[in-house]
C-alpha cells in the first residue's frame, strides 16, 4: 500500500510534467521528471530494461525532503518516467530517503537499499540527521518498505563512527548467493571510510570490516561508494566532501575519487594502488555503475556540483538536475578511461567533416554549430618547429554567451571556461586539468546536449564535464589559435 505522501508525489509529478516542453530539457541525458534531481540511485538492469532511480524533490527546483524518482530505458539514452517509488513517509525515514542501490533477489523481486534520515533534536539545541540503512522490495514499479527497517543502524557501526554520517549503501550479490554491501561512513578522525557488510538473504546484515580508510587524505566524509572489478583490477569509487586540491587533481570541493587496486576475495581485503579524480570538469558527482547484459561496465553520475547548484534554484522551466552521459569505463595502464556509450552513435546525423584546416586567429567553419552535437577534433601543430601557444574551441556562442575549451601545449593544461555562460554570481567558472602532449597533438570529443558539454580527451584518458544553462539560440561554434594549428574536425548533429 502506498502512503499518502507517495500518492501525492505521484499525482503531483504526473500533473506538472506536462508544463515542461520537451525542448526545454536535454534530449538524451536523463533529467528530473519535475522539480529537483541529485544523485543517481539504484542504477540497474532489471526485467529487460535499465532502471534509474534518483534523489528527487518533486515540489521545487531546489533540494528538499528526498524521494526517489524513477525512469526506465532500453538504450540508456531515451528514458521513460515511471511513478516515484519512495517518499519520506516512515518513522525511520521521515526526513528523507537518501541515496542507495538496487539488486535483484533470487525470487525475481528487486530490492532497493537506501539511507533513511531522521532529524533528531539535540540536547544542546538544534537537530541532527540520524542516518540508517533501509530496504524496500518491489516489482519494478511499486515498492514496499520492509517491516524490519532499518536493517543497519548505529549498533552496526565500528567504534567511534558517526551515526550522522552513515549513508549511500551499495549492495551486490556474490557468485555464491550471499550478499555484500559497502556504505559511506565517518570515523573518529573526522574523515571518511567505507564499511563492508554481509548478508545471507539481502535483508539481515552484519558488519564485516572497514574496507577502505581515508585517513584525511582525500577530503572528509566519503559519500556514494561503488565497488567493482574492472579489467583485472578492483575499483572503489567514492565522492568525498570537502576536498583539498592536489596539483591538478581534486579541485571540486565535493569531488570524485577513483581508487584502483586489488581485491582478495578470501580475506575481503582491498589494497589501493592508484588514485585519481573521475571527472576533471565542474559538474560531476556521485556516479554509479552497472554491468550491461553484454558485459560493459557503464557509469552515470549527477551532472552538477553542490557548490553551484543553488544558483539555478529559480529555473523557470520547472526542472533542475540532470545525469551525465552513460560512459563505458575501463582501466588502461593503471588509469580510468571513459567513453560515451556506443549507442550514442545511433543518434548521429548530418555529418560535416573538415581535414587539415590550418589557421591562426579565429575561424568558424560552414555547418559547424549547434547545441546537440557530437564533435571530434584532432589538433596538430601547424608548424612542427614552433608549436602553437594556444588552441580553443568556443561553443554555445552568440554575441553575449560562450563556453570554451582551451589547450596550452607548453603548459600541458586543458581548461574549460564558462564564465560567459549566464551566471550572475562570482562562482567557479573554470577548471584546469593536466594533459601532456607531444608537440601539441591532442584529440577531443565533445558531446553537447542543450545544457551541457562533456569533453573526452585522448580517447577517454580524461573527461571534463560542465553544464551551460544559456539560451539555445547561442549555438555558434568557433575555433581560435595563437600560433599555427592544423586540425581535423568531424561533427554530427544528435537527434532526440
Ligand atoms: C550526495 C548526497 C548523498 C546523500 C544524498 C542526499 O550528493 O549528499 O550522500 O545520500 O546526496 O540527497
Amino acid at each position: 500500500m502506498n502512503s499518502q505522501t507517495l500518492r501525492e508525489a505521484r499525482k503531483y509529478e504526473e500533473a506538472t510534467e506536462k508544463m515542461i516542453a520537451a525542448e526545454q530539457r536535454p534530449a538524451f541525458h536523463l533529467s528530473t521528471r519535475v522539480g529537483w534531481l541529485n544523485d543517481p540511485n539504484g542504477f540497474s538492469y532489471y526485467k529487460g530494461q535499465y532502471h534509474m532511480f534518483y534523489q528527487y524533490y518533486p515540489y521545487a527546483t531546489y533540494w528538499g525532503p528526498m524521494h526517489w524518482g524513477h525512469a526506465v530505458s532500453r538504450d540508456l539514452l531515451h528514458w521513460e518516467y515511471l511513478p516515484a517509488v519512495l517518499a519520506p513517509d516512515s518513522p525511520y525515514d521521515r526526513d528523507g530517503c537518501f541515496s542507495g542501490n538496487a539488486i535483484e533477489l533470487p525470487d525475481g523481486r528487486q530490492l532497493l537499499m537506501y539511507t533513511g534520515v531522521l532529524n533528531m533534536p539535540q540536547p544542546e539545541g538544534g537537530s541532527r540527521e540520524i542516518q540508517t540503512q533501509c530496504i524496500a522490495v518491489g516489482d519494478g514499479v511499486d515498492y514496499e518498505k520492509y517491516e524490519g527497517n532499518p536493517v543497519l543502524d548505529e549498533k552496526d557501526l565500528p567504534e567511534g563512527s558517526s551515526r550522522y554520517d552513515f549513508r549511500d549503501p551499495k549492495p551486490w550479490r556474490k557468485a555464491d548467493g550471499t550478499y555484500r554491501c559497502v556504505v559511506g561512513s565517518r570515523p573518529a578522525d573526522g574523515s571518511g571510510q567505507i564499511l563492508l557488510y554481509s548478508s545471507e538473504d539481502g535483508f539481515h546484515w552484519k558488519f564485516e570490516k572497514v574496507l577502505a580508510e581515508n585517513k584525511n587524505r582525500f577530503g572528509k566524509m566519503w559519500e556514494c561508494p561503488d565497488f567493482f572489478p574492472l579489467d583485472g583490477k578492483q575499483v572503489l569509487f567514492t565522492s568525498p566532501q570537502d576536498m583539498l586540491p592536489q596539483g591538478f587533481e581534486y579541485h571540486n570541493g565535493n569531488g570524485t575519487l577513483c581508487l584502483i587496486g586489488t581485491y582478495d576475495e578470501e580475506t575481503e581485503t582491498f589494497t589501493e594502488e592508484k588514485n585519481q579524480a573521475i571527472d576533471y570538469g565542474i559538474d560531476f558527482y556521485a556516479p554509479q555503475t552497472i554491468l550491461t547484459p553484454d558485459g560493459r561496465r557503464v557509469m552515470i553520475g549527477w551532472m552538477q556540483n553542490w557548490d553551484t547548484c543553488n544558483m539555478h534554484q529559480r529555473m523557470k522551466e520547472g526542472w533542475f538536475g540532470q545525469m551525465s552521459l552513460p560512459r563505458e569505463i575501463s582501466i588502461k595502464n593503471g588509469r580510468l578511461y571513459q567513453k560515451p556509450l556506443r549507442e550514442l552513435e545511433a543518434l548521429r546525423h548530418d555529418k560535416v567533416s573538415y581535414e587539415d584546416v590550418e589557421f591562426t586567429g579565429i575561424i568558424s567553419l560552414d555547418g559547424i554549430k549547434g547545441r546537440r552535437v557530437d564533435m571530434e577534433i584532432e589538433i596538430f601543430p601547424g608548424d612542427e618547429e614552433h608549436v602553437y601557444q594556444k588552441f580553443a574551441v568556443r561553443f554555445a556562442q552568440n554575441e553575449q554567451y560562450q563556453t570554451s575549451i582551451s589547450y596550452r601545449p607548453h603548459e600541458s593544461v586543458l581548461k574549460v571556461d564558462r564564465k560567459f555562460s549566464g551566471s550572475r554570481r562570482a562562482i567557479i567558472h573554470q577548471r584546469r586539468c593536466e594533459v601532456a602532449s607531444e608537440k601539441g597533438v591532442i584529440k577531443l570529443r565533445m558531446i553537447l546536449d542543450r545544457f551541457s558539454v562533456e569533453v573526452f580527451v585522448n580517447d577517454g584518458a580524461k573527461v571534463m564535464t560542465a553544464t551551460t544553462y544559456t539560451t539555445q539560440e547561442a549555438d555558434g561554434i568557433s575555433f581560435y589559435a595563437v600560433g599555427k594549428v592544423r586540425m581535423n574536425v568531424t561533427k554530427w548533429d544528435l537527434s532526440e
